[in-house]
């Protein structure tokens, strides 16, 4: 038979952003599919983490024990018209669809803003510890040549941040203008890592460790490419810091949303071990889980992370080696974000007290994000959470292993403490007396998403995610999920990859149709997110 007389199923494997999108998108359309998810929780790399989850399911958006949480993931969108698909204005944006498809006026999903700097939070460096809204140059932190430091008197004067700024200015502005212009332009510098690309500026080793010190993790200007860290810049500084948003009660509100509002509900507990061929040019999925049988369907779309797909025997499939090296290759970014829930909000009794905002140091712990929520409480002596550690890079690979053992967790636990006191000018015994509980993860030892977000390394884009931007296994098999897309490690993109992949479903079978259905819908999409970049 020809894909046109297979009766169109569409298996999604992965209830994260992108399978769930994926299905609101495939329901719109009136195709049938299953949702498997491995793991015994819908929502992917959303993941909302409640200290006392019987309190929070009993409590309203009135009450403390609903703020008694914080983002174990994605947390926090910037307000700029490449995250509307998700953020709204418009009807057809993921918030305001599911707010209008939700039966109970609970579900529905409220954006708030997120609180992204605030004045008096604190910046630690080489042992000085300053205000956020001092400037971080090494003569502020005395990391200067002349203070027994490696940056030189010049440069020691210079706000790293702007200067990261104005060496990326051309390309952010180019992107701002139009995105795929933008895009193809950060394609003939992909080849090239930051740090690569600032010593072609001329810029020092010491200029360079300084600015990465400051604005990145350890060790992302080795490890990324210069694209990559234009495309992160543009995404955090295009839009103003006061249109950010997150969402309140947690980010999960928008998978559980989308959970309700779609026909066919994620299968969970399901890893599924193989995707073979079957009969008539379907595809079978066979899934570890006690009771399930193999399930088979005229098209799959695989979102999960390419670490677990890299698990998943393919090896029966017509995978090319551009799509076999590139499901190896496709770099991920290690993050971990350790929340602690205190007695009180004490951030916000300080003698110079801040909401929200982020404190930053090359302390171990190195940023911690104070919640953005739960501010109108009339009482305000309840517990808070704040996330005391939120790393990416080496920065996460080194706090993660002490998260392996209950032993090491205690340690760290320590080290967590010390650092907020040592960065928040209180003393150790003060923290130590508002302490009651912590929650720790690691985004690349869990097994399901082996990493946090992709960020790709030099020549990524341009020579290894193309292949995975086409389905293989004649139009059968569609790659999906956040890292298949123009910039990763944020939820739209994981958004624009579901939206691709049931464009290819639609195109494999001629269905223009619904092609036109599709966006006459759901709007257009990109071009780069359509991966046609490559062919340009
Ligand atoms: N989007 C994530 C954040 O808000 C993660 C991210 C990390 C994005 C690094 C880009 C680069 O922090």
């Amino acid at each position: 038979p020809t894909p046109r007389d297979i009766p169109l199923k569409v298996g999604i494997i992965g209830a994260g952003a992108a399978g769930l999108y994926a299905a609101v998108l495939l329901d719109s359309l009136g195709i049938e599919y299953d949702i498997i998810e491995a793991s015994d929780r819908v929502g992917g790399r959303i993941y909302t983490y409640r200290f006392n989850e019987t309190a929070w399911l009993n409590s309203t958006p009135d009450d403390p024990d609903y703020y008694d949480y914080f983002d174990v993931g994605a947390m926090r969108f910037p307000g700029m018209d490449y995250m509307a698909r998700i953020t709204g204005p418009y009807n057809n944006s993921l918030i305001p669809y599911i707010n209008a498809h939700v039966s109970s006026p609970k579900d529905k999903v409220v954006q708030i803003p997120y609180i992204y700097t605030a004045n008096n939070t604190f910046r630690l460096y080489n042992e000085v510890l300053l205000y956020n809204q001092v400037p971080p140059t090494a003569d502020a932190f005395n990391t200067e040549l002349t203070d027994n430091g490696t940056v030189d008197a010049q440069f020691a004067q210079l706000d790293p941040t702007k200067v990261w700024a104005s060496v990326t200015q051309k390309m952010t502005a180019a992107l701002s203008e139009t995105f795929t212009a933008g895009f193809n332009l950060l394609m003939d510098y992909d080849y090239q890592s930051i740090r690569s690309y600032l010593v072609s500026q001329g810029y020092t080793g010491p200029q360079i460790d300084w600015m990465e010190t400051i604005d990145d993790a350890t060790d992302h200007y080795d490890m990324y490419s210069m694209s990559q860290g234009a495309l992160t810049q543009w995404i955090f500084t295009e839009s103003s810091i006061d249109n950010w948003t997150c969402i309140n009660g947690g980010m999960d509100r928008i998978t559980y949303g989308m959970e309700q509002i779609i026909s066919s509900k994620p299968i969970l507990n399901s890893p599924v071990t193989a995707i073979k061929p079957a009969s008539g040019g379907q595809l079978s999925l066979e899934i570890d889980s006690g009771n399930s049988k193999k399930r088979t369907y005229a098209h799959v779309i695989s979102t999960i992370p390419l670490g677990a797909l890299q698990i998943v025997d393919l090896t029966e499939l017509d995978l090319n080696y551009g799509q076999r090296h590139a499901i190896r290759k496709l770099n991920y970014d290690p993050a971990l974000k350790i929340g602690i829930k205190f007695k009180t909000q004490w951030w916000e009794k300080l003698p110079a007290p801040f909401k929200g905002g982020q404190s930053y140091s090359d302390l171990p712990i190195r940023r911690s994000v104070y919640p953005s929520y739960g501010f109108d409480l009339p009482d305000d002596t309840a517990p808070g959470v704040m996330i005391a550690s939120y790393i990416w890079g080496q920065d996460s690979t080194r706090l993660g292993a002490y998260l392996r053992t209950p032993e090491a967790r205690d340690t760290l636990v320590k080290v967590v403490l010390y650092d907020l006191a040592a960065m928040h000018n209180v003393t150790l015994e003060f923290i130590e007396s508002e302490y009651l509980d912590y929650y720790a993860w690691d985004w690349y030892q869990s097994e399901w998403s082996v990493g946090a977000f992709a960020i790709f390394s030099a020549g990524q884009y341009y020579n290894v995610m193309p292949s995975l931007m086409v389905p293989a296994e004649n139009g059968h098999l569609h790659f999906g999920g956040e890292a298949l897309s123009s910039g990763h490690a944020w939820v739209i993109r994981a958004i624009n990859s579901a939206y691709r992949t049931v464009l290819e479903v639609l195109k494999a079978e001629e269905r223009d149709d619904l092609i036109e259905k599709l966006v006459q819908t759901w709007g257009p999409m990109n071009e780069v997110d359509l991966g046609w970049y490559t062919h340009i």
